[in-house]
């Protein structure tokens, strides 16, 4: 057995397509039955790593271990442990929820196929639908059905490759709850995702993949913390006011939104920039009517680090 408290320990990856880098020396580890979340745009290179992990596709240097199995040497070991669903659901239109399921259990020789069956329906809000061929599903019946699928072969590392990706908010939220479900189980879960609020919602780790690199890794907490972005967001009553104070705070401000009224400035020097900011409204008669302060979302911290990694670029 292995007693390591990683689930997943992956260092130096790398991963070229012909000449395109897309992975340039990844390195993270994920801690057993939490949840990972990594984030990155569209063409990042989350489902290449998802492949690499999953033995799909073969890595060009660098190490990755799934519960103590190396992904290169130990592909066989490595594949009894673990489950990936991918965006495009794997499922047979023709048969039903429930003959999807059975099918999949008799390929994996399970002798109780039936209740096997009955149980993930059942786990995965399906029951109603179970008996109706899955061409009529929606594509979230149809996410939650491959992943019941998935389960089969009692994996305790789990890839979900965008799992909510094009669902609708009902859907998505479904699927959330069927993720922290699965990580109560007590398996390990690795979740790709474009959505930043995604990761805020579900993860215990975030890893942010940006041009080949891992450029932020930690809790949702502790990559906000990273950049100590804060706003105060005044609100105007009278126009003449919001136009003196955009004309007087224009390279400090962030955000201006014509019909609430409001501009935010980003405050980057703490206190002495907030008084200085209240002493020259004061001083030009800029009146505010009411003012707020508002912590960084996950949101911005990424626009930030990937703005700020750009601009290393360039130095
Ligand atoms: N088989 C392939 N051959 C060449 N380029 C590929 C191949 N698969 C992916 N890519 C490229 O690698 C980059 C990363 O792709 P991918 O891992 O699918 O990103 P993500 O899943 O984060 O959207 C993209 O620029 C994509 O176009
Ligand atoms: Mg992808």
């Amino acid at each position: 057995m292995d007693n390591d408290e990683f689930a997943i320990k992956v260092s130096g990856l790398k991963k070229a397509y012909k000449e395109k880098d897309v992975l340039k020396g990844v390195t993270f580890q994920v801690q057993k039955g939490s949840i990972f979340c990594l984030l990155g745009s569209n063409g990042a290179g989350k489902t290449t790593m998802v492949k690499i992990l999953a033995t799909l596709l073969r890595m060009d240097s660098g190490m990755a271990l799934i519960e103590g199995q190396d992904v290169k040497k130990d592909g066989a070991k490595v594949r009894k442990r673990i489950s990936l669903t991918g965006q495009f659901a794997a499922v047979d239109e023709i048969l039903t929820g429930r003959e999807n399921l059975e099918m999949a259990a008799r390929l994996c020789h399970l002798k109780d196929y039936k209740m096997q069956a009955d149980k993930l329906l059942r786990d995965f809000h399906l029951e109603d639908a179970a008996d109706k061929r899955t061409a009529a599903y929606s594509g979230g019946m149809r996410r939650r059905l491959d992943i019941a699928m998935s389960l089969l072969g009692n994996p305790s590392v789990i890839f979900l490759d965008e799992p909510t990706t094009g669902l609708d908010p009902q859907s998505r939220n479904a699927m959330w709850n069927i993720i922290e479900e699965l990580k109560e189980s007590g398996v390990t879960i690795f979740l790709t995702t474009q959505y930043l609020e995604e990761a805020e919602e579900l993860a215990d780790q975030v890893a942010i993949l940006h041009e080949g690199v891992i450029i932020a890794n930690g809790t949702v907490e502790e990559i906000k913390k990273l950049s100590s972005t804060e706003y105060v967001i005044f609100t105007f009553n009278h126009h003449e006011s919001m136009r003196k104070m955009i004309k007087m705070f224009v390279k400090e401000i962030s955000g201006i939104n014509e019909d609430d009224q409001t501009v935010s400035i980003e405050i980057k020097g703490g206190m002495k920039q907030i008084t200085n900011i209240f002493t020259t409204m004061d001083q030009y008669g800029i009146i505010s009517s009411s003012f707020t302060q508002k912590k960084a979302t996950l949101e911005d911290v990424f626009l930030n680090l990937v703005d700020g990694a750009k601009e290393n670029r360039y130095e």
